[in-house]
This record gives C-alpha cells, structure tokens and sequence, in this order.
C-alpha cells in the first residue's frame, strides 16, 4: 500500500477514521499499537486516528471504548481531531471505517496518489460482512464488543501484510 518498503527511519504513518474519533477510529488506533508494540514493531509505524467531524473534538474515547478495550489490554489514548485535508498528503495509510467516511475522505483527496492512499477497514477483515465497521454510538456495550473483534480481526491482518515491508536497517 503506496510504499514497498517499511523502515525505522521512515516509519509508516497511519490514520485510523471514523466519525466522531471517539468510539470505532480511537479503537482501531490503540489496537493497532498494541498488536504493533506486541510484535516488537513499535519503531516501524507511526499510529493516529481522527473524524470526518467536529462533533467531539479534544474529547477522549467513548467511556465504553476504553472499557471494552482495557478488558482486552488496549490502552486508547486519543484525543478527538479533526481530520484535514492535509493528513492525505503525510500519511501513508488512511482507514475509514465505514463508507461514508470513505467518501468523505475521497472527497478531500487532491489527486490520485492521495485517493491510493484511502481504504476501508473492512477490506483487511477475514470475516465477510457489509463493508463498514457499525457505528456504535447510539446502542448498548455489545455493539462496542462488536467493533472491538472486527477492528482487532482487521488490524491483525493489516500488520500481516505490512510486516512483510519492516526492513532492519544495517
Ligand atoms: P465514532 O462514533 O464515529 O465511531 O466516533 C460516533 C461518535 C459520535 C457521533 C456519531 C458516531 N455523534 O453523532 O456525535
């Protein structure tokens, strides 16, 4: 995905994005470090998430996010962002988690090296579904469970096809 070769000097960039920033992207951006961190390929990426909105900026994780992610070992660390148009150009990687954030995001994209650079989690999720990782704001914890497994199950085989770029440096 848009660059062959991953190493510690240049770490692979990748924002994690959803609506509000604080339930479905801050989950995937603490999965993903913590699968990162687990395999010893910390140095190699650099991990953040934003929203297509500005609902909640400076706002931390949804209290049930953290809840279901700490009962897992995720720490979410995030403070709601904005996404800009800006982050096309200096990240590598940008995840929408459902399709209207896709479309937003292909919406802000200058060219087409930066609409490359846009995928749905959901094309990483072995387990078919419908494409979007549900919006988990309005309903109950199971509906965070839910999110929690499709975003774990996405990002672990998004760090298998990217571990294959890691190069030590000499
Ligand atoms: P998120 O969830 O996009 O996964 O952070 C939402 C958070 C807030 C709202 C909608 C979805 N909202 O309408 O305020």
């Amino acid at each position: 995905m848009t660059r062959s070769t991953i190493t510690s000097d240049k770490p692979y960039k990748i924002c994690f994005v959803c609506l509000g920033n604080i339930c479905r992207s801050p989950t995937a951006e603490g999965v993903f470090q913590h699968l990162a961190d687990k395999n010893g390929l910390q140095p190699y990426f650099y991990i953040d998430s934003a929203g297509t909105s500005a609902y909640h900026i400076g706002e931390p994780a949804n209290r049930k996010s953290q809840m279901v992610a700490n009962k897992h070992g995720v720490q979410l660390n995030s403070r709601a962002r904005r996404f800009k148009p800006r982050d096309l150009k200096e990240f590598d990687l940008v995840v929408a988690m459902d399709e209207e954030n896709y479309q937003n995001l292909l919406g802000m994209a200058g060219n087409e090296k930066e609409k490359q650079k846009i995928r749905k989690m959901r094309a990483f999720d072995p387990v078919p579904g419908d494409g979007n990782v549900p919006d988990p704001y309005y309903g109950g914890t199971d509906g965070f469970e839910q999110v929690f497994k499709i975003v774990h199950r996405s990002c672990e085989s998004l760090l298998d096809i990217l571990k294959e770029k890691v190069r030590e440096q000499i």
